[in-house]
This record gives structure tokens, C-alpha cells and sequence, in this order.
């Protein structure tokens, strides 16, 4: 068993990532961080536990994080996820209440506490916390198995600027921080993303399921696609984040390259891009294994057979 935190800002295809995790014995999940990002803080730490209520983990210890970015405004994204975050499908209020203490202070705290090298960390928002926990407690920074993050895109270009994807461009400085760590570092950039595509037999397939989940991911899904649909013309929608998670259960069904990646903060025109070193013309150190491809036939049916368990 993997031990992870999964520090997101849910959003439906984080609420996909999450069921994902929770359905797969081979992870543990320690604790699930909050941050600000497709909706501001107070819906995400909500939605996360209202996810965790649907797949009844209501165990599972949720944490309030950073509700804005490092040193910017934040910037959201109801344009794509609705107003709630979660629209799509109407889940109750959660009764749940969320763990005491910050976000941060959970991070730190619990990579202190298990031996060092056996945390793995999720990222699928802004890396705000992430940074902001290895800012306040760099010796936390070398106890981290690894980082397998969605952020970032290379030649897919950007889907909130053209060239910059959400989850880097709404904290680019907290991302600079992670990327210079040190820690191994997995990206799941739109360039793999936009290769996992609910096309309409993926839907037909969640909705087909036993009991209330499979339904939920289907509605989920649904709603998420018209964005795309109208934007890119994509067969379906993305389902970006739950990448992260089908990587550390099937690393076989990507592939990707070690490279260097940094982050660009200082131009108002390509703020938050990814330069990503594909072909190693810079002679920067390798820091990230940047995610390429994907078998999306492979990753559909893991997804759906580890949420028909659910
Ligand atoms: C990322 O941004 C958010 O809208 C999604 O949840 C995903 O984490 C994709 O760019
Ligand atoms: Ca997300």
C-alpha cells in the first residue's frame, strides 16, 4: 500500500480522482488538502467532503487549506466546473465536519511523522499549500516519496491562456517553488489530459454501473463536457486529474520523458507557462518525468472497474 495526500480544489474531475483513490487497495490515503482554485476555498474543502460522504469514507480526514495563491489574486474557474464546482449533480450539504488544523500544517505534520520517503503527494490544483508547506518547512522537502501532479502543457498549449494551464498559471510562484524542490516530480500535463477523453461509450459505461457513484461520474462528466465540446471540438471531456491517480496504480499505461521543466513568472503574456525542455536543447538539469501519452482504453477500464467496487 502507497501512502498519499491528495491536496486539491474539487472540481469534478478532482471528485473523479478522488473515488478513483478511495475504489484502489493498492493506496492509502492519509488525508485530502484543500486549497482555493476551480472555486474558492470554502466550496472545495465542501465538495471534497461531500465526495468523501459519496463513497461513505467519511473517515477520511479533509483539511482546509490556502485560500488564495501565494502572492497573486486568485482567479477561478466557474466557466468550466458551474458555480458550485461539483454541477452536474446535486450532492447534499456534508455533515462531515473537516479536521482540525490547516491544510500546511497537516502537511508538514504528517510528513514528519511517517518515515521519510513513504508520502507520496497528489497535487490537482494550485500548488499553493505544497509550496507554502515546503516554504515554512523545508525539511519536509527531502521525506517526500514523490510528487505526481496535474498542472501544465507543453504542445497542447494552454487552456486558460494560451499558454499557460489552469492549475500553474493561478499560483505560478508556488509551482516555480515545487519544480525547483528537488523531489521526484510526475507531470500529467494537458498533452496526456486531453488523450482521456469521456468520449460517449466511457459514459454510457459509468452511468451503467450499480448504485449511485457511477451515475454521479457520468452526470459529472457530462456537464464538464460541454465546455470542451464547445471550446476544442473534443469527442468528450478530459478527465485530467484522476491521471494522476491511475499513474501510481498503472505507470505502464503512460509514457512520458525525464526533463526539465521551469516556470515563467515574470511575462504577463506567458505567466504560469510550462517550458518544458522536450527535446533537451537547454542543458537544464532534468527535474520532472513530463507525461506524454496514455493507453485511454487502459485507464477507462481501470477507472470503471475501480468505481463499480465502490
Ligand atoms: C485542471 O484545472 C482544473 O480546472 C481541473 O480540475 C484540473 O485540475 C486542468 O487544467
Ligand atoms: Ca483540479
Amino acid at each position: 500500500e502507497r501512502k498519499i495526500i491528495i491536496d486539491t480544489d474539487p472540481g469534478q474531475d478532482d471528485a473523479v480522482a478522488i473515488l478513483l483513490a478511495l475504489a484502489s487497495p493498492e493506496l492509502e490515503v492519509l488525508g485530502i488538502t484543500c486549497v482555493a482554485g476551480n472555486v474558492p476555498l470554502a466550496l472545495t474543502h465542501a465538495n471534497a467532503r461531500r465526495v468523501c460522504e459519496l463513497a461513505g469514507r467519511s473517515d477520511i480526514p479533509v483539511y482546509a487549506g490556502c485560500d488564495a495563491p501565494m502572492s497573486r489574486k486568485l482567479v477561478t474557474a466557474e466557466h468550466v466546473h458551474g458555480k458550485t464546482g461539483l454541477d452536474g449533480v446535486d450532492l447534499p450539504a456534508p455533515t462531515m465536519p473537516l479536521a482540525d488544523g490547516h491544510a500546511v500544517d497537516a502537511l508538514i505534520d504528517t510528513l514528519r511523522r511517517e518515515p521519510a520517503g513513504t508520502v507520496t503527494l497528489v497535487p490537482i490544483g494550485p500548488l499553493t499549500n505544497i509550496a507554502t508547506a515546503m516554504d515554512r518547512a523545508p525539511d519536509i522537502i527531502p521525506r517526500i516519496q514523490q510528487i505526481v501532479l496535474m498542472g501544465g502543457a507543453y504542445f497542447e498549449v494552454g487552456n486558460i491562456t494560451p499558454t499557460a494551464e489552469f492549475n500553474i498559471y493561478v499560483d505560478p510562484e508556488a509551482a516555480k517553488i515545487v519544480f525547483a524542490s528537488g523531489v521526484d516530480i510526475v507531470v500529467m500535463p494537458l498533452d496526456v489530459t486531453h488523450k482521456a477523453l469521456v468520449t460517449a461509450p466511457r459514459v454510457a459505461a459509468f452511468r451503467a454501473l450499480p448504485g449511485t457513484i457511477g451515475p454521479a461520474v457520468a452526470s459529472w462528466t457530462d456537464f464538464f463536457e460541454r465546455f470542451d465540446k464547445e471550446k476544442y471540438g473534443s469527442a468528450g471531456a478530459p478527465l485530467h486529474d484522476p491521471c494522476t491517480i491511475a499513474y501510481l496504480i498503472r505507470p505502464d499505461l503512460f509514457t512520458g520523458r525525464h526533463i526539465n521543466v521551469e516556470i515563467e513568472t515574470g511575462s504577463d503574456l506567458t505567466l504560469g507557462m510550462t517550458v518544458a525542455d522536450w527535446w533537451r536543447v537547454s542543458g537544464r538539469v532534468p527535474n520532472a518525468l513530463f507525461i506524454g501519452d496514455v493507453d485511454a482504453d487502459g485507464f477507462f477500464t481501470l477507472l470503471t472497474d475501480r468505481l463499480a467496487q465502490l
